[in-house]
């Protein structure tokens, strides 16, 4: 191989390696598509078929639920089969279902933007109307899946406890245990699945085969 064919070879890993890295992508899924979040009460009926409309999406970690919809409706994110099929929010706990409501206005065009956090069921509905919406589904449910992960972004668990740190035993203090690692983990963690060792193989192949 020549030295030329060598760092193309390279340079090819390198590119492959940072469109891994980079393409890393998440959605957003207009709920109903075109025809929105919304309910008909002279009808009783939904501007769409919601559970048709997400068996056509595929939901992935990091991605957005858009609700394109008004100050008549409400979207009620839960964790919780019992709140779901109740369409009764009334007992639910905060910590498995959150409420997202415009101002206590009618009519008013609200867009409402619903992260997806967690992976498994998630359900969704209204429950404007004293639940009257939801009992005539304006709800729906999805699966959530792993996909690329949780972005950093809408990852912010709790800061670890405070830890006291060790007493000054005389040691060296830019010797602390660990935080060499530390450093090794930070950098390489979010990449995911990195082909780093295929990147290694391949310079380490490649100087290999200058040498004369
Ligand atoms: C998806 O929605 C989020 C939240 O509004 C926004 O920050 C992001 O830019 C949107 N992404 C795309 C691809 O439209
Ligand atoms: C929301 O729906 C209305 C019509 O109902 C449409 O005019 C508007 O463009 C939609 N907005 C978005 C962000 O999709
Ligand atoms: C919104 O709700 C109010 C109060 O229930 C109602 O008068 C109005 O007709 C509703 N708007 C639509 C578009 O259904
Ligand atoms: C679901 O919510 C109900 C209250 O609406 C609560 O009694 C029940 O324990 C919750 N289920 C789970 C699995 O947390
Ligand atoms: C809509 O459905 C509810 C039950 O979910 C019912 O009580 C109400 O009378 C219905 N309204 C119309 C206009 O059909
Ligand atoms: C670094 O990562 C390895 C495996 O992913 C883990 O076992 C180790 O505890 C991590 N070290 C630190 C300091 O986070």
């Amino acid at each position: 191989m020549t030295l030329i064919s060598t760092i193309a070879t390279n340079l090819i890993f390198i590119t492959l390696f940072i469109t891994t890295v980079t393409s890393q992508s998440y959605s957003n899924h207009t709920v109903g598509d075109s025809a929105g979040w919304l309910f008909n009460s002279d009808t009783n009926t939904t501007s769409a078929d919601y559970t048709k409309w997400a068996s056509t999406q595929v939901f992935n970690l990091g991605d957005y639920l858009i609700f394109n919809t008004t100050t008549n409706h409400t979207v009620v994110h839960t964790y919780n089969e019992t709140t779901y099929n109740s369409c009764n929010t009334e007992d639910a706990s905060d910590t498995d279902t959150f409420v997202y409501q415009g101002e206590n206005v009618f009519d008013k065009p609200l867009i409402i933007q619903v992260p997806l956090t967690i992976e498994g069921t998630n359900y969704f509905l209204s429950d404007a109307n004293d639940g009257v919406q939801c009992e005539q589904n304006m709800k729906f449910e999805i699966d959530v899946k792993h996909g690329n992960g949780l972005p950093s972004y809408l990852n912010q668990p709790p800061p670890p406890p405070y830890v006291e740190p060790p007493l000054s035993t005389g040691s060296n203090p830019s010797m602390i245990p660990g935080q060499g690692e530390t450093f090794y983990n930070s950098s390489f963690r979010d990449g995911g699945n990195v082909p780093l060792g295929v990147l290694i193989v391949t310079f380490v192949l490649g100087f290999l085969l200058l040498m004369p």
